[in-house]
């Protein structure tokens, strides 16, 4: 397995580019199963977790074509994948491949409305949380479909088609509402999600349904409205910039010191954050370029965050802020109100000397003069990253071991940090 080496204290200085997104790019392939024509994606990260998932489609039959990089591209040119379902071949998501990555359970909407029928495994926990799809289940439900547990597989039937219906979720979910939108995009008649997730990804798949012919309208607010359409067609779509690995890498500069131009990153769907280390004592400028972070010698004030769904704090940022503030001069207070065990990277950050006190939803951040390297590990990919940033502010070396988990979710990680002058390298074995 591969580690990751980093000998902390260097300061981070120049332009880190920003891939394109994760989330949004996974929900965007799955919609390629909602029609028989091609679905062109631009600016598709090189991830492990999209190429699990190309895996799984073609398990459908949706087969794939990765447009190669031209002579004299840079590294970071974005990648374009066309995706053809033209032939639906299995409509079983077997638990071998949906176990390995929870957002793969989403097939099931596609699948349901383009086949009337799909089988798809419960993804079941994870290290985050138990993470149930209740509301997924209960969103296609509404729109009419026959829903049956049986041993660890939803098997959901619409023998005669989905219905558009009104669903109000009693909880902010990304999934539900991605799910609920590709299930009632060809559903017969109009479909109101209240309560809808007003993510930037949620955004983004609206935008590519209706380029396919979907009627899809106030996504970005909290009740969609969706007026079913007969089929849909092929598009080409570029997937939105990554405001995760932007806010990871703009926490890593206000952390390491330096200047850094994250380049293509987009401020708006990032302010949240952006606010909480302007507070910690980070500069930031917001050009066409992106997003500049700076911090020059000053000391790091304490912030108290609280996670929230879209625009509020991104659950997703919070072990790499919480990594920010054990060198703060003072007491911090994160809480988690999203997933209720997220906190696995508390008792690693503490190998390095973090000083961190749970209690319940809160974890109580006491800022300490210097954190000394150490070998560390994470279970999950947010969690892992933190450590690289606590590493870069650590004296000494750190190893952080486990790297499959970065290597889901940041693309070129080392390349881009060690262009900025950290010292990071990955080891394998
Ligand atoms: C998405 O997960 C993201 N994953 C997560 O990113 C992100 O942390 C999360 O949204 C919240 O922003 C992808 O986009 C691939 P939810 P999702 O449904 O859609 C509860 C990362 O690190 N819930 O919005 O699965 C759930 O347990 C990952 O990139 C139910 O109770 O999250 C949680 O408490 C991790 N029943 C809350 O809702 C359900 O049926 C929000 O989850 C569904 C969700």
């Amino acid at each position: 397995m591969d580690r990751i080496r980093i000998v902390g204290g260097r300061e981070l200085n120049g332009v880190i580019p920003i891939s394109g997104a994760k989330n949004a790019a996974l929900p965007l392939m799955i919609a390629s199963l909602l029609t028989p024509e091609t679905l062109t994606l631009e600016n598709v990260p090189d991830l492990a977790d999209v190429n699990r998932l190309l895996r799984i489609l073609g398990n459908h039959g949706v087969d794939h074509m990765v447009e190669g990089r031209r002579f004299g591209d840079s590294p970071d040119a974005s990648r374009t994948i066309r995706l053809s379902a033209r032939d639906i071949v299995d409509t079983t998501a077997p638990y071998e491949l949906v176990s390995k990555m929870r957002a793969s359970f989403w097939v099931v909407a596609p699948l349901l409305a383009r086949m009337g029928e799909a089988k798809v495994s419960l993804p079941g926990g994870c290290a985050i949380g138990t993470r149930p799809v209740d509301l997924l289940i209960m969103a296609l439900e509404k729109l009419g479909a026959k829903v049956e547990i049986e041993a660890g597989y939803v098997h959901a039937t619409a023998s005669r088609g989905l219905r558009g219906a009104e669903i109000e979720f009693p909880k902010v979910t990304v999934g539900g509402t991605h799910t609920a939108m590709m299930a009632a995009a060809t559903a017969q008649g109009a479909t109101r999600i209240l309560n809808a997730a007003r993510e930037p990804e949620v955004v983004d798949l609206a935008a590519c349904l209706n380029k396919m012919g979907a009627k899809i309208s106030g996504a970005g607010r909290s009740e969609i409205e969706i007026e079913g359409v007969g089929r849909l067609n092929g598009a080409r779509h570029r997937v939105l910039p990554d405001r995760i690995e932007a806010g990871t890498y703009a926490i890593a500069a206000a952390m390491a010191g330096g200047d850094v131009l994250l380049a293509g990153a987009e401020a708006g769907a990032l302010q949240n954050a952006l606010d909480a280390l302007v507070a910690a004592g980070a500069q930031v400028a917001v050009s066409n370029e992106g997003v500049r972070v700076k911090r020059n010698g000053a000391g790091l004030s304490p912030v108290d965050v609280e996670t929230a769904p879209f625009p509020g704090f991104p659950t997703d940022l919070q072990a790499q802020f919480m990594a920010l503030m054990t060198r703060a001069k003072g007491d911090s207070r994160i809480t988690e109100t999203i997933f209720e065990n997220r906190f696995m990277h508390v008792q690693e950050l503490a190998r390095l000397g973090a000083r961190i006190r749970l209690e319940g939803d809160v974890a109580l951040v006491e800022g300490v003069e210097r954190l000394e390297g150490a070998p560390v590990m994470a279970t999950d990919l947010r969690a892992s990253v933190s450590l690289v940033i606590a590493a870069l502010a650590a004296e000494g070396e750190t190893m952080v071991n486990r790297v499959y988990h970065l290597d889901r979710g940041f693309e070129r990680l080392e390349a881009k940090l060690s262009g900025c002058g950290a010292v990071i390298e990955r080891l394998s074995s």
